[in-house]
């Protein structure tokens, strides 16, 4: 049985490598972050991302063999992502594989990221709850997805606008908190009254499972200006309860994401619910869908805080099933950014 995957991870803004056993057993976890690179510019910048992974593809590739204390020829097969993400950083890796698997003598095994981030909230339970509702919330996804296994998943419904770790990035960069913005305002949330504000909340006028948060995101910069939409934006020190603006807005995003994976839940009859993706950090995310959807009779897991941000764990682990279902690819694999 071939074991020992490497998985490589390069579709955002985090160069990362692991060695994964099986499917389960993790031997390396390495992760460079390239937040410091894009935080004055507020967000990502692609040109920047994709330099970024040159760099330090092959250092991050070198450093999680030598933790796992394995070398290319110990290794059974190579996953990586290939979509979807920005195309120019999605390549770096990719092209990495591709040159790593094929002077090895290797499969290849292309993984879909999303895929990989549901996998993560699985791979760490004994008795992965599959069919099930998966929430997906990162920095450039919000969507509901019904998986019948790690491989099958049907998309059920998404966010009409921002994703909801791009409303935190945004809110945050109002608030003068900085990038990322979803710990920054995590941490100012705590000190703030999450009801001090009604923030309105998106619901859809078909009764569908959507989200959608850039309302929310007008809401949070009209309420900054007073109230007056075409008043100047206060400059952050200059906000009065900044904290109660951080609460609030997080109480309302977490209002959103967690009423409707509870009604998808609901609508599909499925009683168990996986959260993945870097907003599934959050604190109180983590709080209000274990508090509601024990009310609901749905039993719902999160992966642990470092495999919820992108890493490449859960890319070497999906990597392991596809493998296992022979859905290595050929060397004419290409990046797709969507
Ligand atoms: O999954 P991820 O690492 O990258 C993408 O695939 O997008 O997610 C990054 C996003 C960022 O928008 C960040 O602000 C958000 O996850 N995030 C959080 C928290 N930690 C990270 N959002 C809310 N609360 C957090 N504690
Ligand atoms: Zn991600």
């Amino acid at each position: 049985m071939k074991e020992l995957l490497l998985g490589i991870e390069s579709s955002c803004d985090e160069t990362a490598a692991a060695v994964v056993r099986g499917g389960r057993e993790i031997l390396s976890s390495v992760v460079h972050s390239q937040i410091e690179e894009h935080a004055i510019y507020g967000g990502v910048v692609p040109e920047i991302a994709g330099r970024s992974h040159l760099k330090k593809i092959l250092p991050v590739v070198d450093a999680a063999l030598a933790d796992a204390g394995v070398d290319l020829q110990g290794l059974d097969a190579i996953a990586v992502t290939s979509r979807p993400g920005l195309i120019g950083s999605l390549l770096v890796g990719l092209s990495a594989a591709k040159g790593l698997a094929f002077t090895s003598g290797l499969p290849l095994v292309p993984v879909h990221h999303i895929e990989a981030h549901v996998f993560a909230a699985s791979m760490e339970c004994d008795d992965p709850p599959y069919p099930c509702i998966a929430l997906v919330v990162s920095g450039g996804h919000t969507a509901l997805y019904r998986a019948e296994s790690p491989l099958v998943m049907t998309r059920l419904a998404s966010t009409l606008d921002d994703a909801a770790g791009e409303a935190f990035d945004k809110v945050a960069w109002l608030l003068g908190l900085g990038y990322p913005g979803g710990p920054a305002i995590s941490a100012l949330a705590r000190e703030g009254r999450p009801d001090a504000i009604r923030f309105p909340r998106y619901r859809p006028k078909d009764g569908g499972l959507g989200f959608s948060f850039s309302g929310l995101k007008t809401a949070v910069l009209y309420h900054l200006r007073g109230g007056d939409a075409l008043a100047a934006t206060p400059a952050p020190d200059e906000i009065e309860g900044r904290a109660d603006v951080a609460a609030s807005f997080e109480e309302a995003v977490v209002d959103a994401l967690v009423r409707q994976s509870v009604r998808a839940c609901e609508r599909e009859g499925l009683p168990c619910l996986l959260v993945a993706g870097g907003v599934a950090c959050n604190e109180r995310l983590r709080s209000v869908a274990h508090e509601r959807a024990q009310a609901a009779g749905i039993e719902v897991t999160f992966p642990s805080p470092a495999y919820c941000t992108d890493n490449a764990v859960m890319i070497a682990g999906l990597g392991w099933e596809l493998l296992r279902a022979d859905r290595r690819a050929g060397w004419d694999v290409d990046a797709q950014a969507r």
